[in-house]
């Protein structure tokens, strides 16, 4: 559920970035992608949705809003007609995203802390994205230190235990190992930015996940 939502949320992205730079066939691939996934999200079992409560089928009218809304920017982007994309847009919007999450996201959800702590990473890692695109290598420095001190917050005990409810000692361990190879990578990017290295620092990046995020993220998620 989690990774289909955040896949929602890429799609509405994309539809924004692509009807400012009038790519009308981004648009509808971006559309087409929400159309089909609220109909695999209809199809499966609430169950594995994790769904208990579905409140008289108001989760399914949610994704027929979602489907339905998801056609018309289909359409507005067939006739490259950028105000009803936006039209479209806001459809979704009142008609699936927020009705839904108002019934169906749990409050402990939207404050559940690992989620935080991931949407933190996440954010740093976008600017130092951004920094290294366009070269602004202070915010490069300022991002990868900020991502070294939510990686050294990961390695604390209480947090692994209670936030990520790991508790076996040798898995507490190989949790504790990825967090500081995050942070360590994020030190390489720090260095190379500050001595404007900067084939190094992506490369540091591009560490960081393949020994970092995605390891943690197959044994932890
Ligand atoms: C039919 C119901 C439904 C619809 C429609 C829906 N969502 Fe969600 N969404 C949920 C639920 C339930 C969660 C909580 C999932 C969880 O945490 O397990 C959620 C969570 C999210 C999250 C947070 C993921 C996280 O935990 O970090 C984002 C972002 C999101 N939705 C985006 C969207 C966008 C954008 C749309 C509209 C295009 C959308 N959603 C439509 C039910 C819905
Ligand atoms: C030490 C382990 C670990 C590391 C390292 C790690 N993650 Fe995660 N991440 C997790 C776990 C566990 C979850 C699932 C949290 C949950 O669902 O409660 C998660 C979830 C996520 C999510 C989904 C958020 C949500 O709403 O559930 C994103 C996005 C994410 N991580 C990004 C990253 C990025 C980017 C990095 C590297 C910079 C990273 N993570 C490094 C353990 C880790």
């Amino acid at each position: 559920m989690v990774r289909a939502m955040l896949e929602n949320l890429h799609d509405v992205n994309r539809i924004g970035l692509a009807v400012a730079l009038e790519d009308f066939n981004g648009v509808s691939e971006a559309a087409r992608e929400l159309q089909a996934r609220a109909i695999s999200l209809q199809e499966a079992s609430l169950e594995d949705l994790g769904i208990e409560d579905p409140r008289e089928n108001q989760f399914d009218a949610y994704l027929e809003g979602q489907r339905q809304a998801a056609g018309a920017i289909l359409e507005a982007a067939g006739e490259k007609d950028a105000a009803a994309v936006f039209a479209g847009v806001e459809l979704l919007f009142g008609s699936a995203c927020m009705p839904c999450h108002s019934d169906f996201r749990e409050r402990h959800q939207l404050l559940r802390p690992s989620a935080a702590f991931m949407t933190d990473m996440v954010h740093s890692w976008q600017d130092i994205n951004r920094g290294l695109s366009v070269g602004d290598l202070d915010l490069v420095m300022r991002r990868s230190r900020d991502l070294q001190s939510v990686a050294r917050v990961l390695t604390w005990n209480e947090v692994i235990s209670q936030v990520f409810n790991v508790s076996e000692p040798e898995r507490r361990i190989a949790f504790r190992l990825l967090a500081q190879q995050v942070s360590r990578y994020a030190g390489e990017v720090e260095t190379a930015a500050a001595q404007e290295k900067l084939t190094d620092a992506v490369a540091a990046t591009r560490s960081m996940w393949s020994e970092g995020c995605i390891p943690c993220h197959q044994q932890f998620r």
